[in-house]
């Protein structure tokens, strides 16, 4: 079975960064296709190339975030969902391009800034329908995510968002390609404003609670991190000053 990633990102200073982590954990990783969603009007020479050097197999696309869900400055943290119309575009991509006849696989939501353990690939390519395993410094705990028993979930383990449906991190499930394309080919995200909620909105269209399948096994190891990464305002803040003096950083040499 072959793993489609489907990653959203977009451009900031440490993008690259970003995206470098990412690729570097998808390398060694055989029957392997990454999806990179960019959240933009156009799709950047710096994603572009990043995937045409990379050697991975890929496929690039791009859509903005429209304006009503965008977050704006003044509103709060947590209610509006990113990442939401770049993962339903890569879902939409897989079905009108992939024969899931033809072709077996699974569908995993990375996003760009986490960091994982090329293990978890090979873990999540064997599952049948939604398939489910802890991620750290989720659930405002030191890892949350499901409890498992002789390859059932049998509860969840979280701090923070027990009341919903599905409690568990974008990071924490992975997808039989047959399941989105074949059983639900509806199904998608909807980025309701309720913190929380992108995941179970779309685990509920497809799944219950009593279905999911323990991987890793048995939801006993973390192979993904929600890390998120600083921004350097130092050197943002530097090269401004650079720039005034007259001498940016060689704007040849790409970071
Ligand atoms: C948590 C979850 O882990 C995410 O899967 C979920 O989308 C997110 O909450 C949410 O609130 O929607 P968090 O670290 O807060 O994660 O989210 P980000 O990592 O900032 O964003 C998730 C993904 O969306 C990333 O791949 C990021 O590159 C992308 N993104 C973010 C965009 O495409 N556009 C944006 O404007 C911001
Ligand atoms: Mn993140």
């Amino acid at each position: 079975p072959t793993v489609f990633v489907i990653t959203p990102t977009f451009k900031r200073f440490v993008q690259k960064a970003e995206l470098t982590r990412v690729y570097q954990a998808l390398k060694p990783v055989k029957n392997l296709h990454w999806i990179v969603v960019e959240d933009a009007i156009n799709k950047t020479d710096l994603v572009a190339n990043f995937l045409r050097t990379s050697g991975l197999k890929h496929t690039h696309l791009n859509v903005r975030t429209p304006d009503i869900l965008r977050r704006h400055r003044n509103e709060m943290r947590r209610m509006k969902p990113r990442g939401v119309v770049q993962r339903n575009l890569g879902v939409q991509w897989l079905r009108e391009n992939i024969d899931p006849h033809r072709t077996s696989g699974v569908i995993y939501f990375a996003d760009d800034d986490n960091t994982y353990d090329s293990k978890i690939f090979d873990e999540m390519r064997w599952i049948r329908g939604v398939g489910v395993w802890p991620v750290a410094f989720t659930g405002a705990a030191r890892w949350a995510g499901p409890l498992c028993k002789n390859g059932k979930v049998v509860g969840f383990h979280a701090k923070w968002g027990r009341f919903r449906p599905f409690p568990i991190d974008m990071a924490a499930f992975a997808v039989n390609l047959r399941k989105l394309l074949i059983d639900f080919p509806n199904a998608k995200f909807v980025a309701v404003e309720k913190p929380g909620m992108l995941e179970s909105s779309l685990l509920s269209q497809i799944t219950k609670v009593e279905q999911l399948e323990p991987v890793t096994p048995n939801c006993s190891k973390v192979y993904v991190w929600h890390t998120r990464t600083e921004t350097p305002r130092d050197s943002i803040l530097g090269e401004k000053q650079l720039i005034k003096k007259g001498m940016p950083s060689d704007k040849s040499i790409e970071t």
